[in-house]
């Protein structure tokens, strides 16, 4: 136990000050085990009761069979003690059936040995008696490690007998704190200790800086804001700015009408979209780029377009919602930086993003929630084109590993021309959607009031998705809503997209 071997150790130093070697130590006449020895030493020297440095070297040592027959004496020395004294001796049968067959090899090896001989089907001695050499050589090499004839040595490891083992042993000295005892050590002061005064003599447990620690008890991010912040490290290396996304409540006309929906579109019904109570409505919007809006809706205002040749009704615009995208945001921001631009006299190209929580009134599946995370970016500069939105989305793209990437044509009500973003899934071997793109339209920018030559390209993906495949979450409802295990929060790990991780990633989708 590793109080008795403690007990020795401090024993054994209190008489002689020092071990020169463990490997010599004994326990009740037997060899100490040196790895329960190196327990009862660390034990001792985190008390600085002791002080330790190992010894390596290497030493023969006995196989299983080698300590067999250390034992019990070699299969020649066995035969040969089965078989009695005079001429009859005994017959082989009987030897065979008793000692089994490893009486096979030390029957050869008696017969070798000139210990044994066959006489009919007997065996009989020629010998009065033997000296079991293999048995007292494998002694030895239990005692001391090796022998003196390397001749022997190789033909016991032929044998398969003995094997070369490195063996660590320690030499150990008194510390600091040396004492025959073993003061129990306390690992925190307590009320009681502090009461009694029994704290000034009590000896503390050293501190371990090694520990792992115990797993904090308090917040934990969740999976999808862990995938959040990875991506916003994308975006921040790329030089944009994080939008205002902290409102969920928005006005149709942020949502809606500042990005050329018309009021008849399915998207506002009730259906898709939740509406709010309470507030239902406001009329919290700039005046002027209200009549610009509503000109532009009925008949394309100052953009030299005919419009939706519809009434526009304030009433629409004014009714309160649960955003459904993000783009709401960022219509709201294109305004801010017209203004800016007007204010200071001059255009400073602009990229935005943002990562936040969207709402449509959907029916929830495995792969659909009535709330879920959009990804967006916005970049605005002069003269931008369809080119550089193609060339940006690649280099976006590469960052999260997802080397091909392809377009096709789509329809957005607020971006012309507008494209739908595919990336080929490894694992599906498929081409599969990951987001949405395009320019915003002339009939979106010009009432914010941008300059002209001004061009705004934009994309949208999910969150969800790539979540989903960076934890091996396969219903969306895992992730998100009342379901959720909260010890799921507390113990995924942090998330760093890795390029192989990307390759998987393209499953993601708005
Ligand atoms: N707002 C779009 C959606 O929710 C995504 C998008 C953003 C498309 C920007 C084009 C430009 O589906």
């Amino acid at each position: 136990t590793v109080e008795a071997l403690q007990a020795l150790v401090l024993q054994t130093l209190d008489k002689q000050n020092v071990i020169e070697n463990s490997k010599d130590l004994k326990l009740n006449d037997q060899p100490v085990e040196q790895l329960a020895l190196l327990g009862a030493l660390n034990s001792l020297k985190s008390k600085d009761m002791v002080d330790y440095t190992s010894i390596d070297r290497e030493a023969w040592t006995l196989t299983a069979e080698g300590q067999q027959l250390a034992d019990q004496g070699s299969h020649e020395a066995r035969v040969f003690d089965a078989v009695p004294a005079g001429e009859e001796g005994i017959a082989m049968a009987d030897v065979l059936s008793r000692l089994g067959d490893a009486a096979k090899i030390g029957q050869g090896k008696a017969f070798k040995n000139k210990w044994l001989s066959k006489k009919g089907s007997n065996l009989v001695r020629l010998v009065d008696s033997i000296v079991d050499q293999t048995q007292l050589d494998l002694k030895q090499v239990q005692t001391e490690g090796t022998l003196q004839d390397a001749k022997v040595l190789t033909d016991l490891k032929k044998r398969k007998l003995v094997e070369k083992q490195k063996i660590t042993s320690f030499n150990v000295v008194k510390g600091p704190e040396f004492s025959l005892e073993i003061k129990k050590e306390a690992t925190d002061i307590t009320y009681e200790m502090l009461q009694s005064g029994e704290w000034k003599n009590a000896s503390f447990k050293k501190y371990n800086f090694d520990a792992a620690g115990l797993p904090p008890n308090g917040g934990h991010l969740h999976p999808l804001m862990k995938v959040r912040q990875e991506f916003r490290e994308i975006f921040f290396e790329m030089g944009f700015e994080e939008m205002p996304t902290n409102c969920f409540a928005e006005s149709s006309f942020w949502n809606f009408d500042a990005l050329f929906q018309p009021q008849q579109h399915p998207a506002r019904d009730a259906h898709d979209t939740f509406f709010l109570k309470d507030p239902a409505t406001t009329d919290r919007f700039p005046r002027e780029l209200m009549e610009k809006i509503k000109n532009t809706h009925e008949n394309g205002g100052d953009t030299g377009s005919i419009g939706y040749n519809y009434k526009w009704k304030e009433d629409d615009a004014g009714k309160m919602l649960l955003r459904t995208h993000t783009t709401a945001v960022s219509s709201y921001m294109l305004y801010k930086l017209a203004e800016q631009t007007k204010a200071q006299g001059f255009f400073k190209p602009a990229k935005y993003f943002s990562i936040d929580r969207v709402f449509r009134n959907e029916s929830v599946d495995a792969t659909h929630l009535a709330e879920f995370h959009q990804i967006e970016g916005v970049i605005a500069d002069k003269n931008l084109t369809l080119g550089n939105l193609i060339g940006f989305m690649d280099v976006f793209f590469k960052k999260m590993g997802m080397d091909k990437i392809r377009f096709k044509p789509t329809y957005n009500p607020y971006t012309e021309p507008s494209m739908e973003i595919f990336s080929y899934h490894e694992g599906l071997k498929k081409w599969v959607e990951i987001g949405n793109s395009g320019l915003f339209r002339p009939e979106m920018l010009g009432p914010l009031g941008l300059p002209s030559d001004v061009r705004v390209v934009a994309w949208g993906l999910g969150l969800e998705r790539p979540t989903m495949v960076k934890y091996g979450i396969n219903n969306i409802r895992d992730l998100l809503g009342h379901k959720v295990n909260i010890s799921m929060i507390k113990e995924y790990p942090v998330c760093r997209l890795d390029k192989k991780m990307g390759k998987e990633l393209i499953g993601l989708s708005q």
